[in-house]
């Protein structure tokens, strides 16, 4: 029910037919509230692109410029095998493979699109000309040698001491083969893989740094098991290197994190144990140090819904009893965290075993959460190459001393047709820019700068940044 409020005060611009109506008054008001609109708009845009311009000169090494070109790929699907009857022909056509569909056949036409053979091999002896520095994402990649990298699911560790690079990850240099008919494709555990570099391009093998159990069944790092995702990084107040990984059984079961420890990058490394940390299943996994020295452990949990990050003990061999929970029922992993200007981001892939999916970043005020997701990070390459990561799955973010806002995206092209054969796919990643998806927690309005992975076919660092590191 409508009352009638007497203590209403009248108001001059109220238009009944036939009485006090001021015209002039409600048309100034208009042009008024119109002019203000448009000052507000102007003042908007002149502070959106100020803004990412400044951005710009933040965020954004101008020696890294030329790798933020968009470059595409034009990659046809060829014509279906075999031949098809007239008959058939008249039917409806068969729906066209997919470019996942030809990435996963092994006997596709397309299979040296995605794994290149040998020939073009990257050899940093041999290609000691003008080649040299280039990285071919998805060739093989070979150490100074001449064998394959194996450091797979890797991420690098910067020794102030050595001044060296150092890569770590899993040596898959084995048969593969399933466990039984359900399983997943596996190579047993052989160890983890070390490579040691000046220039991020140039990387001796250091050796087997942990190395399988041969003969105890029960030992964790027994060759039967998995160990994916090592990841080092050293502690200033014990002098260790500290190596986290992902411990399993064939079945993925265990969902463990293992922990081992060496004097030296190049190890040997002891295995301490392994454990579900704060009491869950943990699968994918990576470690972060922060500029404070406070390490944490981020890891996928609840069968892979959701992550949990949570501070190391000051010796980093354990987790403590702080723990968030992150990222709920997304469904990510694969992560890897880096940091810049205050603000922590993370890459993290889908969950569909060996098959590439679409990447996410993910970007927080705190390394606690609570995290946001900004979008798909991949740009150029085409339609699919973006919703596949390129055909790979994040593992690492490296940053680059010197190049503020640059980073190098590490991922791994698996093989599951021949794990060992697994391709490294390293590109550009800067942060700068307005993020392009609208966000939870803010009304739309981006909080965070972009996170973008460039595609290159071919690219090198700035010369001058290989100058000033070697
Ligand atoms: C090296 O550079 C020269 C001149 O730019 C070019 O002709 C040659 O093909 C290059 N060599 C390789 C291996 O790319
Ligand atoms: C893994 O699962 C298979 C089939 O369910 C079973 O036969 C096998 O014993 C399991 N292996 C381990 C190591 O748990």
């Amino acid at each position: 029910m409508r009352m009638k409020n007497k203590y209403r005060k009248p108001t001059t611009l109220r238009c009944n037919a036939g009485t006090r109506c001021s015209f002039p008054v409600m048309v100034w008001s208009l042009v008024g509230c119109l002019l203000m609109l448009h000052l507000y708009s102007l003042v908007c845009r002149k502070h959106g692109v100020g803004g990412e311009i400044q951005m710009r000169k933040d965020h954004h090494h101008p020696l890294f410029h030329e790798l933020e070109e968009v470059e595409e790929e034009d990659i046809r699907i060829p014509p279906p095998k075999g031949k098809r009857s007239p008959r058939a022909a008249k039917r409806r056509p068969k729906r066209p493979t997919t470019l996942i569909e030809e990435f996963l056949d092994e006997s596709s036409q397309l299979r040296h699109v995605f794994f290149p053979d040998e020939k073009t091999a990257i050899h940093p002896m041999k290609d000691a000309t003008n080649e040299s520095f280039y990285y071919y994402p998805g060739r093989i990649w070979l150490d100074t040698d001449g064998n394959p990298i194996q450091a797979h699911g890797g991420g690098i560790l910067y020794d102030e001491k050595s001044r060296k690079y150092y890569w770590y990850g899993e040596f898959k240099d084995g048969p593969t083969y399933h466990a039984h008919k359900k399983a997943a494709a596996r190579v047993d555990i052989i160890g983890v893989g070390c490579y040691s570099s000046k220039d991020l391009w140039t990387w001796k093998h250091e050796g087997i740094v942990l190395v399988a159990e041969e003969t105890d069944e029960t030992h964790d790092l027994h060759k039967s098991n998995v160990l994916e995702r090592p990841k080092v990084i050293y502690n200033e107040k014990t002098g260790k290197y500290v190596m986290w990984m992902h411990v399993d059984d064939a079945n993925y079961t265990k969902a463990s994190v293992g922990i081992a420890v060496s004097d030296s990058p190049t190890g040997p490394f002891d295995y301490l144990y392994s454990k579900r940390p704060h009491g869950f299943d943990s699968r994918d996994m990576t470690i972060f140090k922060d500029d404070d020295g406070v390490a944490y452990l981020i890891y996928s949990s609840e069968d892979n819904s959701e992550l949990h990050v949570g501070p190391l003990n000051p010796d980093y061999l354990d987790v403590t009893r702080v723990m968030r929970t992150i990222l709920v029922g997304q469904h990510r992993e694969a992560p890897a965290v880096f940091k810049y200007q205050g603000t922590y981001y993370m890459i993290t892939s889908g969950c569909t075993g060996w098959a590439p999916n679409e990447a996410l970043a993910h970007a927080s005020e705190s390394i606690l959460g609570p995290w946001e997701t900004m979008g798909n990070p991949c740009i150029g390459g085409n339609k699919v190459f973006r919703q596949t990561t390129f055909f790979a799955q994040s593992t690492f973010v490296l940053p680059l001393p010197g190049l503020p806002g640059s980073f190098i995206f590490m991922a791994d092209r698996w093989n599951p047709a021949d794990l060992r054969d697994s391709r490294y796919v390293w590109l550009p990643l800067t942060v700068g820019g307005a993020a392009d998806r609208p966000l939870d927690y803010n009304f739309g309005f981006p909080l965070w700068s972009r996170v973008s992975i460039y595609w290159h076919k071919r690219w090198r660092l700035p010369y001058t940044w290989k100058e000033k590191n070697q």
